[in-house]
Formats: C-alpha cells, sequence, structure tokens
C-alpha cells in the first residue's frame, strides 16, 4: 500500500455498536422501534416536541458512561501516528471518537450532548434533559431548545469543508455505515471521482459495497485495528 497524503474517513453506527450504542437499519435497531417521520424530522418535532424530546433524552442517558472500543482507539491512533493528514467525519452522534483521542473530527450530523436553539440558533454543550419548559440562555426564547442533531430533511454540518478534503482525499475509508443516507452515501463516489482509493470495513456488504476497490468484512472491534495496522506497517 502506498504512503497517503490525505486520508478521509467516514463513520457510522456500525462503528459504535460494539461500545453498546444501537445502530438505525440492523435488526431490532432504533429505526424498527421509532418511525423516523416522528422523531428525526422537524415535522415531527413541530407536531409533537415532547416525544421528541423523550426520544432524545432517552438516547443521551443511555449514552452516558459508554466507552470508545477498540476500533475508535484505532482511528485515534492513526491520527496520531500517520505521517499524512487523518480525518474523521462521523454520521454518529455520541461522543466516542473525541473520547478515544481523535481530534481533526467532523460531526456531520451534529452532537447528542449539545442544544439548538431554534430561534436564535445559538449551540452549546448540554448533558441534561431537554423539554419545553426551558428558555434558551443565549436568547432567552421558551420552548425551542432542541437537540443539536441533524434531522431528516435538514442539510448536513460543515459540507463545504467535507468537499474540500472529499477533493483532496487519496484514500477514503467508510466504516460501520449502511450507505442510506445522503449525502454521506454519495461521499465514496464524490472521493473516487477525484482520484481515492475507496475502501469499506463494515460487518457485511452496505448498499453501496460495488462502489468501493476493496471491502473487508468483519466486526468493526477486529476489521479496524487491523485495517490501521497495516497502513502503519505498510507506509
Ligand atoms: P445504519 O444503522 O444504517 O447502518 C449501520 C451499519 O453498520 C450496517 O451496515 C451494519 O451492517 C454495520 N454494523 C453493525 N454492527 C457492526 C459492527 N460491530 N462492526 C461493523 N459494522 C457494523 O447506520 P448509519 O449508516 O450510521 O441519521 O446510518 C446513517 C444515518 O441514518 C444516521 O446518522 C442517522 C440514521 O437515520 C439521522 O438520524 C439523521
Amino acid at each position: 500500500m502506498p504512503g497517503y497524503s490525505n486520508i478521509v474517513i467516514l463513520t457510522g453506527a456500525g462503528l459504535s455498536a460494539e461500545s453498546g450504542v444501537p445502530t438505525f437499519r440492523d435488526k431490532g435497531g432504533i429505526w424498527a422501534k421509532y418511525d423516523y417521520r416522528d422523531v428525526a424530522t422537524p415535522e415531527g418535532f413541530a407536531k409533537n416536541p415532547v416525544l421528541v424530546h423523550e426520544f432524545y433524552n432517552m438516547r443521551r442517558r443511555a449514552h452516558e458512561g459508554i466507552k470508545p472500543n477498540a476500533a475508535h482507539l484505532a482511528l485515534a491512533r492513526l491520527e496520531q501516528t500517520y505521517p499524512g493528514e487523518v480525518t474523521v467525519v462521523t454520521q454518529n452522534v455520541d461522543a466516542l471518537h473525541e473520547q478515544a483521542g481523535s481530534h481533526n473530527l467532523i460531526h456531520m450530523h451534529g452532537e447528542i450532548f449539545a442544544a439548538l436553539c431554534d430561534s436564535c440558533r445559538a449551540r452549546r454543550p448540554w448533558t441534561a434533559d431537554l423539554s419545553l419548559d426551558l428558555a434558551c440562555p443565549t436568547c432567552g426564547h421558551k420552548g425551542g431548545m432542541r437537540p443539536d442533531v441533524v434531522w431528516f430533511g435538514e442539510m448536513p454540518y460543515h459540507m463545504t469543508r467535507i468537499a474540500k478534503l472529499l477533493a483532496t482525499a487519496d484514500l477514503f475509508i467508510s466504516i460501520g455505515t449502511s450507505g442510506n443516507v445522503y449525502p454521506a452515501a454519495g461521499f465514496v463516489a464524490e472521493a473516487a471521482a477525484n482520484g481515492a482509493r475507496t475502501v469499506e470495513l463494515n460487518l457485511e456488504p452496505s448498499d453501496g459495497v460495488t462502489l468501493f476497490d476493496e471491502a473487508i468484512h468483519g466486526p468493526a472491534t477486529q476489521v479496524v485495528p487491523a485495517f490501521v495496522e497495516r497502513l502503519l506497517n505498510e507506509n
């Protein structure tokens, strides 16, 4: 494997599965229990904000105490030791990448431990439950505090920065994502069109597996550390 100067890594729910965070589309996943239109759209929040708050309060509480797994740790080690640039673009709203030690990190779908005021758009770290009774600490507007996560129908964060990274990436790695949700699902084609080598690491072939130059299937805690080791040894 040649040395790379700009590695871009897209991560999804499968990366955190072995830390105990449920995925969305696997059997028994979050979208088997909830209709995403009720809990993950602006329309759902307008219709039933109490239900949306309950859903994210439950998930935020479930995230407390979880730990990064061997895959998160391997990616942090790659960033710290690889001679080229390594950036993680995550669809995950948990904080496991940063807990593992990744710094060059983009949360394209937002963060569960942050709140956003839908009136003044101020955002801030937030670990407590959210409710309709809360007033925004910045503008004072009451009832509009929401989790700082990107919902269906909303534009993911940092898309200009991500497009620039994909334009210059020479290795694109997709880990633990089913390839169902755009724009993230389109990143592999964008990176490949710009000349990057593309690799999928996932429990099973994703919906976009044929778009990748190489695919390695297995649990993230096994395949990710092994792939990182290979990158570090072959550089
Ligand atoms: P999905 O639930 O759609 O896909 C998870 C992927 O991880 C599947 O392809 C699984 O096979 C794989 N997987 C499961 N366990 C794994 C393991 N131990 N090791 C490796 N892979 C494993 O989750 P995402 O693709 O992340 O967005 O979903 C993308 C977006 O859809 C999420 O960010 C979320 C969701 O709706 C919003 O809520 C806006």
